[in-house]
């Protein structure tokens, strides 16, 4: 019986993270889920994003599924998802992009994984106003030797333990001479330790317009916070969109697996969010948790479901579409 926590979410996450669990289970996997609310729930709840207790299970657990989390735009309470990120120094975000036979997509036959620093960069929150009008906003970007070394080796390692031929190092160095050149440097010290990996390095901006016209190039993308945030966002455009991208967030001791997405405030309570990104972070978690056969077995399913085309949900199908439940049960019964 494994222990892992749940946060189900805000706005769609209910709706996806019931069925996933609901997959999950049918699979036969053993799960005792430890129940807890995060975001707006549970400003509603405790007048909190974030209780104590939350963490407290997670420290415990070690490993949670979790559905996204509204962060409020320009004000507000800071994003849930990027402290539990620093809480339990998940550093890094591996978000693949995988083409799936019957989606109708731009492309067929991608295969890549972006591997995002995800505890530093632009993404501190270090920012503030200067002077009182508010005319003048200023932040802090900190990229740290340590930070850019273990997210590089474990891109590295990922792409070695996973017979991938090639690492992309994605960086800004021309105009952030310091702190991407930083992230560059490093990032090419761990690939000299990987000779058998081919490695190159490319501008985000190229790479954002090479992704577009021949995303067969990429392989594994290494790269800083913000970049590999929008850059995975546009990756899952090129098969289908953001309700087949899953991602997980990994630490040294914990792991968090989410799917990329957002909680889709202009989808939410209507039964149409497409569940797959979800189940698919769930596929990731129990091969994390070493039910590999199970992963195998629920991939299979949401694969045979894609393929069919007639169970999916409005994402991926302009007339005959079926709701979050229905999809969820057409996996169950490939299960
Ligand atoms: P979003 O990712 O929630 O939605 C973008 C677009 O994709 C929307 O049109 C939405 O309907 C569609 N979409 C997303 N997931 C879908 C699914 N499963 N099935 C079908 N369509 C789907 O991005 P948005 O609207 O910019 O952000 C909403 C909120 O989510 C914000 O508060 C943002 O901060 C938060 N967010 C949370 C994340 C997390 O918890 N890891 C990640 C990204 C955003």
């Amino acid at each position: 019986m494994h222990k892992i926590t749940l946060i189900a979410g805000d706005g769609i996450g209910p709706s996806i993270a019931e069925v996933t669990v609901r997959v999950i289970e049918a699979s036969g996997v053993k799960i005792e889920w430890d129940r807890v609310d995060a975001g707006l729930t549970a400003i509603d709840k405790y007048k909190d994003p974030l209780p104590p207790h939350v963490i407290e299970s997670i420290k415990k657990t070690k490993i949670a599924l979790k559905g996204p989390l509204t962060t409020p735009v320009g004000s507000g309470f800071r994003s849930v998802n990027v402290a539990l990120r620093k809480e339990f120094d998940l550093y890094a975000n591996v978000r693949p992009t995988k083409s799936f036979e019957g989606v109708p997509s731009r492309y067929s036959d991608i295969d890549l994984v972006i591997i995002r620093e995800n505890t530093e960069g632009l993404y501190t929150g270090i920012e503030h106003f200067i002077g009182a009008n508010e005319d003048i906003a200023e932040m802090v970007g900190i990229v740290t030797r340590t930070g850019s070394q273990r997210v590089a080796e474990y891109a590295f390692e990922f792409a070695w333990k996973q017979g991938r031929k090639k690492v992309t190092i994605v960086h800004k160095a021309n105009i952030l001479k310091y702190t991407q050149g930083l992230f560059l440097k490093v990032a090419h010290e761990v690939a000299a330790r990987y000779p058998e990996i081919d490695v190159n390095d490319r501008i985000i901006d190229n790479t954002a317009m090479q992704l577009v016209i021949n995303p067969h190039q990429y392989d594994v993308i290494v790269t800083t916070n913000l970049f590999g945030d929008i850059l995975s966002d546009l990756a899952s455009g090129l098969v289908g969109g953001l309700g087949l991208a899953p991602g997980a967030n990994i630490g040294f001791e914990t792991a968090i697996f989410e799917a990329v997405h957002g909680s889709a405030p202009d989808i939410a309570g209507k039964n149409i969010a497409n569940p797959c990104a979800l189940i698919l972070a769930g596929v990731a978690m129990l091969r994390h948790i070493g039910e590999v056969e199970a992963a195998g077995r629920i991939e299979t399913a949401v694969s045979a479901v894609l393929k069919e085309g007639k169970a999916v949900t409005a994402d991926l199908k302009k007339q005959g579409a079926v709701g979050t439940s229905e999809m969820g049960e057409a996996i169950i019964a490939k299960l």
